[in-house]
């Protein structure tokens, strides 16, 4: 019989500690709506004490959503406490979720406290958590290179106070799938007041096992599995959402496990998290890249013309990735403009459609059929972007056989109006030099990449951009039937984000966590 096994979505809290991945309180709105229509159990909506930004982010949430439990995270500290519980009043159903490092390294070589003290943060945090919410979550970070002695103490003393679920976190990505279900199995044999409460698994892809070590979790007693949508997440990442609940649906004869996901949310619940960030998954990501039901072999390609399940274990249309349709051309009116943006789980104010069906006439004049893919780029491109300091109005480029030439307008809320020129050995690199004079600030490119977002020569070309702005790494995307002009406005997208992270680092209590363990 297939156990049900609770879907902990931290793409809001851990997917969004990485560089590039801010998100602005409206933006975890957003998100939070689509995961509670994708089907997660829990939504760990942030950090509270980590800046203003992230309370009012957790806060936003728990008004919007009611069904999900909405966790927020805090250290064992009294006031990172309090903050999660401030950001939690207003919440229908209510987690705070406290940890603490149990490894000999963390506590000797970053929390600089000995065991005892450990122990002692421990029951008071979870004591006072409780004086809250009936439910709190405790993590013992870095669980996997602890010894296991002490991490048994930790558990028993957490469930002794009052925890409910209790979280056994691969913070570095080091374990094995063998050694993280032995894991499970021991701290199960060792602390029978374990069966009183979930066990849950949290892990990070720096070996590319995070998905494998929370499926052999679940094999071994995990009722919890911690994951995130596209596997964003501090460094190589967390593990990936969609992998966990499609390998359980795809294999449920060697993985025995149920959950509430509705597996046809998936894509959009990618796309959605794509657009918002701007980083997109690599192309052949399991499920959601782009290629995850691409065939490019011919003898691929005719086996799945003959019968899908030749080549293709997950018919597309089961995560919702079927093609893109259709949907609207140059006659098309405002009306069905907003009725498919309706219809693709987004509520555009008046106002705000009637400056869509502004750039949507303009694309529609360049290109002839539109595509919801182009429908979410004109969405994101033009509303859903970091608080816009800055605005490219000009761009003029001219380039050939010789050097190219840029010049280039910024305005802006709080920018007094710039133009630069700038030439560079090439289109796009004349534009950025351009912009970086104008601005003002040390920009270096890390990577660049073009994409087509819709097929066909007339397509929107979008620029996705790494870059370090003032030694801080962030992305930011474009888009345009010209790439240059892309390219640039990722770059300004990118300068929008600088600016917006300033603010939150200036806010925060604890940058040093926020930014990185
Ligand atoms: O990776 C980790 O240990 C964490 C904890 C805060 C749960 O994210
Ligand atoms: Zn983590």
């Amino acid at each position: 019989m297939a156990k049900d096994v609770i879907i902990f979505d931290t793409t809001l809290r851990d997917g969004e500690q990485a560089p590039g991945n801010a998100m602005s309180p409206e933006a975890k709105l957003r998100l939070a709506r689509q995961l509670d229509t994708l089907g997660v159990d829990v939504i760990e909506a942030g950090f509270p004490a980590a800046s203003q930004g992230d309370l009012r982010g957790v806060q936003q949430v728990t008004e919007a959503v009611q069904r999900p439990i909405i966790a927020a995270l805090a250290r064992c500290h009294d006031g990172d406490i309090d903050r999660a519980a401030e950001a939690l009043t207003r919440a229908a159903r209510k987690r705070i979720h406290v940890f603490i490092a149990t490894s000999d390294l963390h506590l000797e070589q970053k929390l600089r406290i000995d065991r005892a003290t450990c122990v002692e943060r421990v029951r008071a945090a979870v004591q006072r958590a409780r004086g809250y919410a009936a439910d709190v979550e405790f993590s013992a970070e870095d669980a996997t290179r602890s010894d296991l002695d002490f991490l048994c103490r930790v558990v028993l003393v957490a469930i002794a106070e009052g925890a409910t679920t209790i979280n056994l976190p691969d913070t570095v990505g080091y374990t094995t799938p063998a050694e993280y279900a032995a894991l499970f199995r021991a701290v199960r044999d060792r602390v029978p007041e374990a069966e009183k409460v979930v066990l849950s698994a949290h892990c990070h892809d720096d070996l590319g096992l995070a998905v494998a070590n929370s499926l052999a979790a679940i094999e071994a007693g995990a009722g919890q599995v911690e994951c995130t949508v596209n596997g964003i997440g501090e460094r190589a990442g967390n593990a990936a959402l969609e992998e966990i609940v499609m390998a359980g649906r795809t294999r449920p004869q060697v993985l025995s496990f149920r959950c509430r996901v509705n597996p046809r949310e998936i894509m959009r619940t990618s796309r959605l998290l794509s657009h918002e960030i701007g980083v997109f998954p690599q192309p052949n990501k399991a499920i959601v890249g782009r290629n995850a039901f691409a065939h490019e072999a011919g003898i691929h390609q005719h086996g799945v013309l003959q019968n899908g399940l030749t080549y293709e274990i997950i018919a597309p249309e089961t995560v919702g990735a079927g093609g893109s349709s259709i949907v609207l051309g140059k006659h098309s009116g405002r009306h069905a403009l907003e009725r498919r943006y309706r219809e693709l789980g987004y509520e555009p104010d008046a106002n705000a459609i009637e400056q869509l069906y502004q750039a949507f006439t303009a694309l529609a004049d360049k290109k002839r059929q539109i595509l919801d893919e182009d429908l979410l780029t004109l969405l994101h491109d033009g509303f859903h972007r970091a608080p816009e300091v800055y605005n490219l109005t000009q761009l003029r480029v001219t380039c050939g056989t010789e050097t190219a030439t840029a010049e280039v307008r910024i305005a802006g809320p709080g920018f007094n109006e710039r133009s630069a020129t700038a030439s560079g050995n090439g289109p796009i690199a004349a534009a950025f030099a351009a912009v970086g004079e104008a601005v003002g600030r040390t920009i270096e490119v890390l990577d660049l990449s073009v994409q087509s977002v819709t097929p066909g020569r007339d397509s929107l070309g979008r620029v996705l951009l790494q870059v370090r702005i003032d030694g801080k790494s962030l992305s930011g995307h474009g888009a345009s039937t010209d790439i240059v002009e892309a390219g640039a406005r990722a770059l300004v997208h990118a300068l929008n984000k600088a600016d917006h992270a300033d603010g939150l680092e200036t806010a925060a209590l604890s940058s040093s966590y926020y930014w990185g363990v």
